[in-house]
């Protein structure tokens, strides 16, 4: 046995995402890229601004003494602040630098997190869908994912998560916008979460954590707004990144923000920043730190993915799919027309579409399309999804 075993059995878990991976390079190396529509993954198409390639291009040219050194664990002070300052504007949070710290993207961050706040057993608690990675990340800090269904509409269910909260639970974690669903939850529901985590709070003695996954923040539609979580919970972590709303994520940067109020707030820092250290990471990398520290507030320009969000939900809508529109992130969950999705993920990929079977997110008869692809992909793709719908037209 090559690997060990747990890991060879992560793998064989979301071996529909590599299936999905190497069936697309097959009709990839047939059919030419352009003749496939690839809705597979979330890795942004649009270009980053061309203020942050200017930014970047001064942070590397400058003469600054030991700019390639290492630094500080939590990444440079002047770079936090500039993040502090940023979020104190955004959020109306009060916020220094001693509360933020750079991250390897979100993912890094969220493993930071885990790793500082997770003994062994404890439990995260977390809306399905979800994104799959999570599992993987508590994984990795000897905790575990539990899941509770959302809504109809993919708002959360507060009584469906609070009959799951047991003197385990460490954290609650959310990500809004949502990947997969792009629901963004609104601020009565925030509202109402907190309230249930002070109520649990006093029943099990324990601060749960609100951990709040915010890589999409910036990609929001039609004027909704994404509440802050810092403002709302005083146990609450932020963590978010550069990849989507710089379409930077293969640079590997993000941070994470931890209330001020949070119990013990200087102890839980010291501890993620140790973690970042100790995991490998060290620190953020740093002319990404640069650049983005002088960046804050700049993002792609959203409305591009609202577009194409509507390219796709009017061709979808017109053949008869059925979904809830997103108000932001850049993906689309429609309701599988056949109970098995992967089935109909199959019939999706015999037109050379390639989508991913809601199962890998948690939610079952539902399949995930990402839509920060070419407008052409779009365009062309409707007449292949209007194929695999007629295909099963005899089992809905
Ligand atoms: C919900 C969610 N969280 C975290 C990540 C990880 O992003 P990053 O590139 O910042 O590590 C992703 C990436 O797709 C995501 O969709």
């Amino acid at each position: 046995m090559p690997a060990a075993e747990k890991i060879a059995r992560f793998i064989e878990k979301s071996s529909w995402i590599r299936k999905m991976f190497e069936e697309g390079a097959i009709l990839k190396a047939k059919y030419g890229a352009e003749n496939v529509y690839d809705f597979s993954l979330g890795n942004p198409n649009l270009d980053p601004p061309q203020v942050f390639t200017e930014t970047l291009i001064k942070c590397i040219t400058e003469k600054t003494p030991m700019k390639h050194g290492y630094m500080p664990n939590a990444g440079y002070p002047e770079v936090r602040r500039s993040v502090a300052r940023h979020l104190k504007g955004e959020q109306g949070i009060d916020l220094t630098e001693n509360e933020i710290i750079m991250t390897c993207g979100a993912g890094g961050g969220l493993n930071v997190i885990f790793k500082a706040i997770l003994n062994p057993g404890d439990i995260v608690l977390c809306p399905a869908p979800y994104f799959v990675e999570y599992e993987f990340y508590a994984d990795n800090h000897g905790g575990r994912i539990e899941t509770a269904p959302c809504l109809k509409d993919f708002d959360l269910d507060i009584d469906g998560l609070a009959s799951r909260v047991t003197p385990k639970t460490s954290a609650v974690l959310i990500n809004s916008p949502n990947n997969p669903t792009g629901r963004v939850y609104p601020e009565k529901t925030i509202d109402n979460l907190v309230d249930m985590l002070r109520q649990k709070n006093k029943e099990t003695g324990r601060a749960i954590y609100l951990v709040s996954d915010e890589p999409y923040r910036k990609i929001a539609y039609d004027g909704v707004k994404v509440p802050s979580i810092l403002a709302a919970y005083e146990n609450s972590i932020m963590v978010t990144s550069y990849s989507k709303d710089l379409s930077i994520a293969g640079e590997r940067i993000g941070f994470i923000a931890l209330n001020p109020k949070a119990d013990d707030a200087k102890t839980l820092i010291s501890v993620m920043v140790l973690a970042n250290r100790i995991l490998g990471f060290v620190n953020a990398p740093a002319s990404m730190q640069k650049a983005v520290g002088r960046l804050q507030g700049i993002s792609v320009d959203a409305r591009i993915y609202q577009r194409k969000r509507d390219m796709l939900c009017d061709g979808l809508k017109s053949i008869g799919y059925e979904f809830l529109r997103p108000q932001g992130a850049f993906y689309l969950f429609p309701r599988s027309p056949i109970g098995d999705e992967t089935e109909f993920c199959k019939r999706l990929l015999g037109e050379k579409i390639l989508a991913v079977p809601g199962k890998g997110f948690g939610a079952p008869g539902y399949f995930r399309l990402s839509y920060c692809v070419d407008d052409s992909t779009i365009e062309r793709s409707i007449p292949a999804f209007k194929r695999a719908w007629e295909s099963v037209s005899g089992q809905r």
